[in-house]
C-alpha cells in the first residue's frame, strides 16, 4: 500500500477581509502551484470561500471549511451545512477544533454527528484532539486524546475512514508560541496510530495522516513532520502569511523527496 503524502493545512481562523483573503490565495497559487509531493488545503472564514474557492480552482490547493452543522438545511440561523460547504469547492472540513469545543461548547456526540456526515458526503473529515495544560501535567494526556478519538469517530467502520485525517493539537501550544517538543508530539501520535490499529485494522492506522498543530512554523516544521507519526502540520498563525506557510509546506515536500 502506498504510503499517504503528507498534509498540510492553513488554518485562516477569523482572519482576513474577502479581499485580503483573495491576495493571499492569488499569492499562494502563486508560489505553491508546481509544488508536488505535499497536499496544500487552506481553510478561510465562510465570507471568503466563495472568492478563494474561485481562485484556487485551476491550482493543486484544496479547500476546507473550519465548521459546519451536520443536517442539510433548515431553520438554524448561523449555520452552514455541508452541502453549502461543497458547493463553493470545499472537500475537506475540520471537525472538533479545540477553539471550537472551549469557546462554542462543540462537545464529542456533535463532533461525531459531523464526521459521520463528512464521510457519508465524501469530504475529509480532519478530526482534532488535544489535551489542555492541566490535563498534561495530571498525565493524562494520552487518555485524554484517546477518549476524544473514540468518541469522535464512534459508530465508523473501517471501510468508512478512507477519507479521515486526524490533528494532534495540544490546546496550550495553539498560538502561544510554544511548540510541543518532537517527543511530546512523537508520543502523543504514536499513541493515536496504534489505537487506529487496534481499533481497526493496520492498513487504516497506516492510511490515515495524524497531523501535528500548534505553534507550527517554518523553523520547527522540519523536525516535527520528521518524526515517524507526525504526516503533516495544522497551521494557524504562520498559514496568514506566503512567507511563513510557504517554507511549512518546502518542509513537507523536502521530507517526501528525502523518503522517495
Ligand atoms: P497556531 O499555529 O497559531 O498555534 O494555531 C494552531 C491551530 O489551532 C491550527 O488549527
Amino acid at each position: 500500500m502506498t504510503t499517504p503524502l503528507p498534509l498540510v493545512i492553513g488554518n485562516w481562523k477569523m482572519n482576513m477581509l474577502a479581499s485580503q483573503a483573495c491576495d493571499m490565495a492569488r499569492s499562494l497559487v502563486d508560489r505553491l502551484s508546481e509544488v508536488e509531493g505535499v497536499e496544500v488545503v487552506i481553510a478561510p472564514p465562510f465570507t471568503s470561500l466563495y472568492p478563494v474557492g474561485q481562485i484556487i480552482n485551476c491550482s493543486r490547493l484544496r479547500l476546507a471549511g473550519q465548521h459546519f452543522y451536520f443536517a442539510s438545511q433548515g431553520a438554524y440561523t448561523g449555520e452552514v451545512s455541508l452541502e453549502m460547504l461543497r458547493d463553493v469547492g470545499c472537500d475537506v472540513a475540520l471537525i472538533g477544533h479545540s477553539e471550537r469545543r472551549s469557546l462554542f461548547g462543540e462537545d464529542d456526540a456533535a463532533i461525531n454527528k459531523k464526521v459521520h456526515r463528512a464521510i457519508q458526503m465524501g469530504i475529509t473529515a480532519v478530526v482534532c484532539v488535544g489535551e489542555t495544560l492541566e490535563q498534561r501535567k495530571a498525565g493524562a494526556t494520552l487518555n485524554i486524546i484517546e477518549t476524544q478519538l473514540s468518541k469522535g469517530l464512534a459508530g465508523l467502520s473501517s471501510e468508512r475512514l478512507s477519507k479521515l485525517a486526524i490533528a494532534y493539537e495540544p490546546v496550550w501550544a495553539i498560538g502561544t508560541g510554544v511548540t510541543a517538543t518532537v517527543d511530546q508530539a512523537e508520543s502523543a501520535q504514536d499513541h493515536l496510530r496504534k489505537w487506529l490499529a487496534n481499533r481497526y485494522n493496520s492498513e487504516v492506522s497506516e492510511s490515515v495522516r495524524i497531523l501535528y498543530g500548534g505553534s507550527v512554523k517554518g523553523a520547527n516544521a522540519s523536525e516535527l513532520m520528521r518524526q515517524p507519526n507526525v504526516d503533516g502540520a495544522l497551521v494557524g498563525g504562520a498559514s496568514l502569511e506566503t512567507e511563513s506557510f510557504v517554507p511549512i509546506v518546502e518542509a513537507a515536500v523536502e521530507l517526501t523527496s528525502q523518503k522517495s
